[in-house]
């Protein structure tokens, strides 16, 4: 089973509330297809709350961005 791997910032992600409420639920939807990995600084401090999904790097994601972006990546992976 493919897994795909998201690197947050623990720290940012902690001061909004709704990004870390989306990570929960996402960790909860795929257990087991998805890799959250949380760095205490992603050196983005610029770009807060900023993502990389693999190595592709989303600056200022909103909550509905994230999902959809871990979505797409999962149906692409699924449809491959
Ligand atoms: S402290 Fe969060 S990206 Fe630097």
């Amino acid at each position: 089973m493919a897994v795909v791997e998201l690197t947050v910032c623990r720290l940012c992600a902690r001061s909004r509330p709704d990004i870390w409420q989306t990570l929960a639920r996402l960790r909860t939807a795929h257990p087991n297809e998805l890799h959250i990995v949380e760095l205490d600084c992603m050196a983005a401090c610029d770009d807060v709350p900023a993502i990389m999904i693999e190595y592709d790097y989303y600056p200022r994601v909103t909550p509905q961005q994230l999902i959809e972006l871990i979505e797409s990546r999962l149906k692409a992976i699924a449809a491959s």
